[in-house]
């Protein structure tokens, strides 16, 4: 039997979350984090974030829903100091929702400008591991969902080449929850999925790692609790069936059907 490489992984910056993919991340790595609104997409980025400025790692944060503020006061909350990275020339946040002339500003939600921006941010970085997280990148195609997977497969490959261990959000719409299976999640090298269901009139919220290749992980799903001064906090294992989240599977079958035909008609 051939000897197995030894994989360097990099913490989430939640332990829990470590422990379901065998330690971390493999570095490199490409990794979408999904799920609706609301579940806990960016805080998990602003934690991998912070455990990247723990580290000493070159840390990107590209936002397009949040302002760049929105994101620094958010990671207040749980304690994290981004303008102290910023400040040590550690941290780069991009913020493409407010469209400014300054530097570290897109003016556009376009694959070029962004990978372009990325790239240029990192070079100012300098040398050294890298973590970038592009929070969303279902913001990249709104206007046209066809491309998903176009876009996820061409921002991918170029990043591969800038040894980017990557976070990349996608949005689950409300009303189809899992049906959009055709964009980034087959090209991401892991998924981490972010549910959320009301029980007894709760809004409770889970977490499932959907995919992690080269890694033995958790099969689980977790339920999950976002808690002031500290962030993610997994709760444990749950027992729940697909049913309960997912839409009839009638619905979701033709939701499917539209979305191939969608994607036949692309040049
Ligand atoms: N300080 C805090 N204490 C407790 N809960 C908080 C705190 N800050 C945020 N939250 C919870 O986290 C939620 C936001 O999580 P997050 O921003 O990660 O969602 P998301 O998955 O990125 O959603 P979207 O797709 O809309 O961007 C809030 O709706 C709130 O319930
Ligand atoms: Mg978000």
């Amino acid at each position: 039997m051939p000897t197995q490489t030894k994989i360097e992984r990099l913490s989430t910056g939640v332990p829990e979350i470590d422990e379901m993919i065998s330690g971390g991340i493999p570095r490199g790595f490409f990794v979408a984090v999904t799920g609706e609104p609301g579940t806990g997409k960016t805080i998990l980025c602003i934690h991998f974030m912070a455990e990247g400025m723990r580290v000493r790692d070159l840390c990107i944060y590209v936002t397009t829903e949040e302002s760049r503020q929105s994101i620094l006061n958010q990671a207040s909350q749980f304690g994290i100091d981004f303008g102290k990275g910023i400040e040590d020339g550690k941290v780069i946040v991009i913020d493409s929702l407010m469209g400014t002339d300054e530097q570290w500003s897109l003016k556009s939600l376009d694959m070029e400008e962004l990978v372009n921006k990325i790239i240029e941010a990192k070079k100012t970085l300098g040398y050294g591991r890298a973590r970038v997280c592009i929070d969303s990148l279902s913001a990249f195609w709104l206007d046209r969902p066809a491309m998903a997977r176009r876009y996820s497969y061409f921002i991918k490959k170029v990043l591969a080449k800038w040894d980017f261990t990557v976070f990349t959000t996608s949005q689950y719409a409300i009303t189809t929850s899992d049906a959009f299976g055709f964009g980034v999640e087959h090209i991401a090298d892991g998924i981490i999925r972010f549910r959320r269901a009301v029980r007894n009139g709760m809004l409770r919220r889970y977490l499932l790692i959907e995919k992690m290749r080269q890694t033995p992980h958790s099969l689980n799903l977790h339920e999950i609790s976002i808690c002031d001064g500290k962030g993610i906090v997994v709760l444990g294992p749950v027992q729940e069936r697909k049913e309960d989240f997912g839409l009839p599977r009638r619905v979701t079958e033709r939701i499917i059907e539209s979305q191939k035909e969608k994607e036949s008609e692309l040049p």
